[in-house]
């Protein structure tokens, strides 16, 4: 057992698919036995190939999920979906990450893991080719962007011949990020969590508006990340044109003022906030009431007033509760980000360089640093789904000090499950 870890039964629903790297789900769902976890099969006829469900039903005593119809339950696939604390696909075929990426369900695997709100993470195994073409890494990117988690593929020889990447990364590590996202998934349980997204529309006339581009995408992620941390997540969300998150209420604003009004609302029950969204700094100082005629009246200039500093206002008065603001920079970043820090009185500041085309306004990922009074911390670009999972991490770090960082691309100390084979050729 992972000291510190809970012996509390966690719930994984293991998607097994067919290549020679089948044989490894055994090992992995011994090391997720041993440290607690409550494992339940799902297999796709191509696995059975190569491993016999009854071996799998022997390690788990119970049966293993192969047909949507032949099942001794009614329902087998929402079933285990439903019971899933958590899923893993291990080994992931090009095939089923194919599926999972377009959304098909053709069988019991694919069907289950398109009614998983839980979160997923995936492993792959498949020839070097396989992982390389530009389809696959296409639906990987599609899968990661959407909050799935990809542990591997390894690089090394592989059962077919070649040597590249490919290869089932190994199964302690498997095991290790499992058990990381499990204890991600109840980190923030209990805690309430206010996140703004989105611009701010600031009315001129009741149809002009000034605005900035931003999709909300960031602070949407960053919500759905929070609510898969085990928060309550109240999101104030600007006009953007993004679903609700699962599992997050949503409180839909479009002016500055109103994104005020609705944040000190929610913040009053809440334990921390994560101001994402790009709010106007100026709003008009006058809002006609009626459209305005170009050549009657005068839209050269717009009189502007500044808007309330969201951040600052509820930084202020925040005691012993967390806030966490953005900083889209577009020069001297951290310096910048540094004095915004200061200025607005928060306990981190996430800054982005919104001059890179992969990490700004409507972009699907992001590069930041994470700012903080004595601590600076650089990421690599990434989805932004794995972008807010590393700031909601750091949340649920500082609300509990003594909770360990629960990245999961960390590798923990695995049970007595270390003992590795030493053998190269395990995947394709
Ligand atoms: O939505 P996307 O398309 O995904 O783009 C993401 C993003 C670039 C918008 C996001 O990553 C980001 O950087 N958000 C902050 C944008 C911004 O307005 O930064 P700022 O440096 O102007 O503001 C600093 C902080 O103060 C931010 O937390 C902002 O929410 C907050 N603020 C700013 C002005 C104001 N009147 N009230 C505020 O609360």
């Amino acid at each position: 057992m992972i000291e510190g870890e809970s012996s509390r039964s966690r719930k994984v629903a293991l998607f097994v698919t067919g290549g020679i790297a089948s044989y490894k789900a055994c090992e992995i769902l011994r090391g997720l036995q041993k440290n607690g976890c409550d494992v339940r099969v799902a297999m796709t006829e191509a696995a059975t190939e190569f491993v016999g469900p009854k071996t799998f039903e022997a390690l788990t005593a119970h049966e293993v999920y192969l047909d949507v119809f032949e099942s001794s339950s009614p329902i087998p696939h929402i079933e285990l979906a439903e019971w899933a604390d958590i899923a893993l696909v291990a080994p992931a075929t090009a095939n089923v990450m194919a599926k999972m990426a377009y959304g098909i369900a053709d069988d019991m695997v694919s069907t289950a893991l398109l009614a998983c709100s839980c979160p997923i993470i995936v492993a792959p195994a498949m020839n070097v080719h396989m992982w390389e073409n530009p389809a696959t890494q296409q639906n990987a990117e599609t899968l990661e962007s959407r909050g799935v988690f990809l542990v591997g593929p390894a690089t090394g020889s592989l059962a077919c011949g070649d040597t590249g990447t490919g290869k089932l990364a190994e199964v302690d590590q498997i095991v290790s990020a499992t058990l990381a996202r499990l204890r991600a998934s109840s980190d923030l349980a209990g805690k309430h969590v206010v996140i703004t997204a989105g611009p701010t529309h600031e009315a001129i006339d009741p149809v002009r508006y000034l605005s900035n581009a931003s999709s909300g995408k960031m602070g949407y992620a960053v919500a759905e990340a929070a609510a898969a941390h085990g928060a309550r997540v109240t999101l104030v969300s600007g006009p953007v044109a993004l679903p609700a998150p699962t599992g997050v209420a949503v409180v839909h604003v479009t002016s500055a003022q109103e994104m005020l009004d609705a944040t000190v609302d929610a913040f009053a029950t809440a334990d921390a906030a994560i101001l994402a969204a790009a709010v106007a700094d100026y709003r008009p100082a006058v809002q006609a009431d009626h459209k305005l005629k170009k050549g009657k009246e005068d839209l050269s200039s717009i009189e502007l007033v500044e808007n309330p500093d969201i951040l600052a206002t509820i930084s202020k008065d925040r005691g012993d509760r967390i806030v966490i603001g953005f900083a889209a920079e577009t020069n001297d970043v951290i310096d910048n980000a540094k004095k915004k820090l200061a200025r607005k009185g928060c306990d981190l500041i996430v800054a982005n360089d919104v001059t890179r085309a992969d990490s700004t306004f409507g972009s699907d990922t992001d590069s930041v640093t994470l700012v903080g009074v004595h601590s600076e911390t650089e990421y690599p670009c990434m989805p932004k789904a794995e972008v807010a999972n590393v700031i909601v991490s750091e949340l649920a770090h500082m609300l509990e000090p003594e909770v360990p960082v629960t990245d999961a691309t960390i590798v923990l100390p695995v049970g007595d499950n270390n003992a590795r084979e030493e053998e190269q050729d395990s995947t394709c």
